[in-house]
């Protein structure tokens, strides 16, 4: 199973739009089943100090752990750059599900990682700090990291992404992903 995560908890993200082609290109890829969690559409409450604590943890939060990160063997981080870097949101989502199965969770699985923003940098340098914490966590990363730019330039009124050269880059990552 492979999980796409949205990295953002911004409601109407344009990580979700990405998150979406993902999912759908990649399902015509693969027999594997292919997931899409948003952090924009989670609940939220499990934002507190004892967000630490395995027994009082949000059920929330575990049932989420339990259907989309125990059970995936490959993860696609979709990356907004925000303020130069990947949002704090997921940080906290890792950091809050890495207290429960930790290894289950995060060891020896893969991941490819998709930086987008509006400037010109495509989330270059969120994705290398991503990158650090989740080899640190076990989680390989391939080595092709996709920025996208100027993302208003590339979709559609309706969100769709009509670029053909992103199109085709997000072709090749997935098709390497598949063999990763
Ligand atoms: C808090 C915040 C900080 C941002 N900082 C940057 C930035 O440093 N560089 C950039 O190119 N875009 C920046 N953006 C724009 C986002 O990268 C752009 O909207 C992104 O591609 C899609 O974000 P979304 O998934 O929240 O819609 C920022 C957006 C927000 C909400």
């Amino acid at each position: 199973m492979i999980t796409i995560i949205a990295s953002t908890n911004r409601k109407k993200s344009g990580a979700k739009q990405f998150a979406s082609y993902y999912q759908q290109k990649l399902q015509s890829m693969t027999q594997e089943e292919v997931h899409l969690l948003a952090l924009e559409d989670i609940a939220h409450d499990w934002f507190h100090p004892d967000m630490y604590s395995p027994e009082k943890q949000s059920p929330t939060l575990r049932a989420l752990q339990e259907q989309f990160i125990l059970p995936a063997s490959k993860f696609v981080f979709v990356v907004p750059e925000y303020n130069g870097g990947f949002p704090g949101v997921l940080k906290l989502f890792i950091d809050a599900i890495s207290i429960y199965k930790y290894r289950d969770s995060f060891q020896g699985k893969k991941a490819a990682l998709v930086g987008i923003a509006t400037g010109r940098a495509g989330n270059l340098r969120g994705m290398e700090h991503l990158t650090g914490i989740l080899n640190h966590l076990g989680i390989i990363v391939l080595p092709n990291r996709l920025p996208i730019s100027s993302i208003e330039k590339l979709l559609d009124a309706q969100g769709q992404l009509i670029d053909q050269a992103t199109r085709a880059a997000i072709d090749t990552q997935l098709s390497e992903f598949l063999l990763f």
